[in-house]
């Protein structure tokens, strides 16, 4: 069952982020999904800082994937251009995702048929003002279905009724 959720902030999608990556556990994967400037990037900031990473976490769109250092190894990776898919299943896409990192890779929906079958997807759409996101979880696969409680509970405090209609 997909979850929805919005932010108004950068910083509240960064919050939200931090909420999910306490569920991580090593070897998930996180597809993340929007057009340019959604927020993909603001999501994995707030993922790695609460997984405890230092460095700043950048867009990796120029390195293809970065790997940081946290309570989890944390792989990023962006896949926006297509002979970046190509790259990435050549650096051994499926070795990566085997280890015991957590992975959260941009533009996710161009992968996805690359990738097994278990994954959150995090759909991030724009909203009605310049800051306001709709935040869609879809769990894909058992692994993450069978954690759809807990990633509800999670972000329960983004997911309240909608203002202002439609
Ligand atoms: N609610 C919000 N959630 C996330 N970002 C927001 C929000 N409101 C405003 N922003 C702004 O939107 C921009 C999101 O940029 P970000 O680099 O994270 O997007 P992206 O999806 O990674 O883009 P790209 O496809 O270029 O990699 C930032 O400038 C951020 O401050
Ligand atoms: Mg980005």
């Amino acid at each position: 069952m997909p979850v929805t959720a919005s932010t108004s902030s950068a910083a509240q999608t960064r919050g939200l982020a931090a909420a999910l990556a306490e569920l991580a556990r090593p070897g998930d994967v996180l597809l993340l999904i929007g057009d340019l400037g959604a927020g993909k990037t603001a999501f994995t900031q707030g993922f790695g800082a609460a997984l405890g990473v230092t460095e700043l976490i950048t867009s990796p769109t120029f390195t293809l994937a970065r790997v940081y250092q946290g309570r989890l190894e944390m792989n990023h990776l962006d896949v926006y251009r297509l002979e970046q898919l190509d790259e990435v299943l050549d650096l051994g896409l499926q070795e990566l995702l085997d280890g015991d990192s957590v992975t959260l890779i941009e533009w996710g929906d161009i992968i996805a048929p690359a990738l097994a079958s278990d994954y959150l997807e995090i759909r991030i759409a724009f909203g009605a003002t310049d800051d306001e996101r709709e935040i869609t979880l879809v769990p894909v696969g058992n692994r993450w279905s069978a954690r759809t409680r807990a990633f509800t509970a999670a972000i329960d405090q983004w997911c309240g009724p909608r203002q202002g209609g439609n």
